[in-house]
């Protein structure tokens, strides 16, 4: 059986044909495929402005610059996520404070973070960054009715779950990054993601005046409206009012994402398939602690189930050359942040979650006979 990945691109020829003929075009960097992919991926989502950027963590960061994160302002977030969303605050000189996560959904647990906000004088945070770890859209409809009260910003980190949703009280599809709930939505289009543009990254808003600074930002902070230009010494003048980056997508990235996104409805379909079938395999087995259950909305970007013996199953899955993966170690347990006086201890529930975590292979080209292998060397190593 070749190499199986935990997730894996999709690459048609009409992906290549795109790319090429962006080749033999007149624009290599930002040119007219990136407003037509922010186009296509913000009707995708459903919100009303996107910008496409050179990869997720770059959507993160500009997205906390953009909301004026600075040196000593407070953010909250989930320690079981990838260390970019946790960095972007840190990036602005800002701090992270990880609250832990729900055991059954895996994902931010909202009751603490209100006691987290109730216990400590207000004021002392400036926004929320929740994730819709693994594909599971979080409710953004309690999150924005807690940020409320407390006058917090939200960005959503929906890397993991483009085409994801959940059904808010009054019975109506959210999608992740819709723009109506966050403040801002970051995605990744990293190759293992739904769709990808080798690296690449959007961020979505219905916030006019944030997607204008965001632009900005994105391209060294020069001024893109120039009737807000200070003055105006002639057709060559431009303007630089901010301290901005070069975090531009390029025209050959966008027009892969274009032709991507083309099938991502299909791609998310085939995700679904695959996931109930690990579910009905594995349900009543007694080396499963948890399974991520069928879950409506979940965009299954990852399954990710907790085992017993997770250690020795990993290491039986490689030497049969299936690439199963965690998870994630939780960002508040990395070095980098042990130093800010996080430890073991402080995180109970995603660290308990992380001794058990395994994301099993799932990918819209998987086919049957794949997940069928892994499927029977899980079960073989168990027996
Ligand atoms: C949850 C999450 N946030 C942010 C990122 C960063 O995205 P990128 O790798 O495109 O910079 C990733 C990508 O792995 C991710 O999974």
């Amino acid at each position: 059986m070749k190499r199986i990945p935990y997730g894996r691109q999709h690459i048609t020829d009409e992906d290549i044909r795109a790319v090429t003929d962006v080749l033999k075009s007149d624009y290599l960097t930002q040119g007219p495929k990136i407003a037509e992919f922010e186009a296509a991926f913000a009707e995708y989502v459903g919100s009303k402005y996107a910008v496409a950027v050179s990869n997720g963590t770059a959507a993160l960061h500009l997205s906390a610059l953009a909301l004026d994160v600075k040196p000593g302002d407070k953010v909250i977030t989930t320690p079981v996520t990838f260390v970019a969303t946790a960095n972007c605050v840190h990036y602005c000189g800002g701090e992270v404070v990880f609250s832990d996560i729900d055991p059954e959904t895996h994902l931010l647990d909202i009751d603490k973070v209100r006691t987290l906000l109730q216990s400590s004088p207000k004021g002392t945070f400036k926004g929320i960054i929740p994730v819709d770890f693994a594909g599971n859209a979080i409710n953004l409809e309690e999150f924005r009715k807690l940020a409320d009260e407390f006058d917090l910003w939200i960005i959503e980190d929906a890397s993991h779950a483009p085409g994801g949703y959940f059904i808010d009280s009054n019975g109506h599809k959210q999608n992740c990054g819709n723009g109506r709930l966050a403040d801002l939505a970051t995605f990744s289009f990293h190759p293992v993601k739904h769709i990808t543009t080798g690296e690449g990254g959007m961020i979505t808003t219905n916030d006019e005046k944030l997607y204008h600074r965001i632009k900005n930002l994105r391209s060294h902070g020069i001024q893109q409206n120039y009737d807000l230009n200070q003055k105006n010494d002639g057709i060559w003048y431009y303007e630089m009012q901010e301290l901005g980056y070069n975090y531009r997508m390029t025209d050959i990235e966008a027009a892969l994402g274009i032709s991507q996104l083309k099938r991502a409805g299909s791609g998310l379909e085939r995700r679904k398939e695959i996931a109930p079938i690990y579910e009905k395999a594995f349900a009543g087995k007694t080396f499963i602690k948890r399974l991520p259950g069928i879950i409506e909305g979940h965009a299954y970007h990852l399954f990710v189930a907790e085992f017993e013996n997770r250690d020795e199953l990993i290491q039986h899955l490689r030497k049969n050359n299936i690439m199963a993966q965690v998870h994630y170690i939780p960002v508040h347990l990395m070095p980098y942040y042990r130093q800010f006086g996080w430890k073991e201890g402080d995180m109970p529930v995603a660290e308990k979650y992380y001794q058990h975590c395994l994301s099993l292979p799932i990918y819209p080209t998987l086919t049957e006979e794949e997940q069928d292998f892994v499927i029977k060397t899980i079960e073989e190593f168990y027996a």
